[in-house]
């Protein structure tokens, strides 16, 4: 495919190649997308995901975000398409991944460099005196899950609905997509701001925007130079084939 070997050739001589992933990056690795059929919001009020009701509500929040995401997360693999992403940033290619994904996949496959925009779930935050536990040190059989320090309680140390991005992810952020020559975008359909502006940034600076989707999404016919159709594993696999030959 033209298309294939045209992306290959970009990212191949990028000076600063970024990654910009969501959650369709995870689905090969069992991780259900948030939109789409049978994806979490298929099955989940969002609601729950919302602080002023997480607040409110604890005891109620709780055991599905267990389900929805703790049950889940902990079990999953990174896929091919991580893989790829990890070979190509250990092999100097790739410098940045900025992802607003939570499910730690990419540190997983061997990444260093991650932006987690979203925050992650191997932290809880304590929403009374602010210290972080790591999941593995709090006692998640309790509902609400609280705090070992002070007894407050516990919330996962990503973005709720009502909250801002941590500053610090979202100024280094802003830089990488700035900085970039060559944009990647995988696996998301770019609606949720301000994670979807990051990638019109790039291309305001004119960087060179390569998409991964299954289907299109809002930068497809907006900023998309390159659109690959088709699963983020198959089409890594061919971009990683194609650079090394
Ligand atoms: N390979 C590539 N793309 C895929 C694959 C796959 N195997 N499977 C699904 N997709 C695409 C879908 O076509 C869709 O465009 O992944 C995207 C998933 O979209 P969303 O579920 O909306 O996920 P995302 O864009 O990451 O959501 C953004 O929304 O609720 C919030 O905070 C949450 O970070 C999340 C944000």
């Amino acid at each position: 495919m033209k298309d294939l070997q045209l992306a290959a050739a970009q990212i191949g001589k990028a000076r600063h190649l970024v990654a910009f992933t969501g959650a369709g990056i995870s689905a090969e690795s069992g991780i259900p997308t948030f939109r789409g059929k049978g994806g979490i919001w298929d099955q989940y009020d969002p609601i729950i995901l919302d602080i002023d009701y997480f607040k409110q509500h604890a005891d109620k929040a709780w055991p599905l975000i267990k389900d929805m995401f703790y049950n889940v997360i902990d079990k999953a693999q990174p896929n091919p398409a991580h893989r790829v992403l990890a070979h190509w940033e250990q092999s100097g290619l790739l410098r940045t991944i900025i992802t607003q994904n939570i499910d730690n996949l990419h540190q997983k496959a061997g990444n260093k460099h991650v932006i987690e925009f979203h925050g992650n779930t191997r932290d809880l935050v304590c929403l009374n005196c602010h210290k972080t536990t790591p999941v593995s040190q709090a006692d998640m059989s309790q509902n609400p899950v609280t705090c070992p320090h002070c007894g407050g309680l516990l919330k996962p140390d990503f973005v709720f609905f009502g909250e801002p991005i941590p500053a610090a992810a979202y100024q280094k952020s802003l830089k990488q997509s700035l900085d970039a020559d060559v944009y990647l975008i995988i696996g998301t359909t770019g609606i949720i701001m301000p994670a979807s502006l990051l990638p019109y940034e790039a291309q305001k600076n004119g960087a060179t925007i390569i998409e991964i989707n299954v289907s299109p999404s809002n930068y497809t016919d907006s900023i998309s130079d390159i659109f690959l159709q088709g699963k983020a594993s198959d089409i890594l696999k061919q971009l990683d084939h194609l650079i090394l030959s």
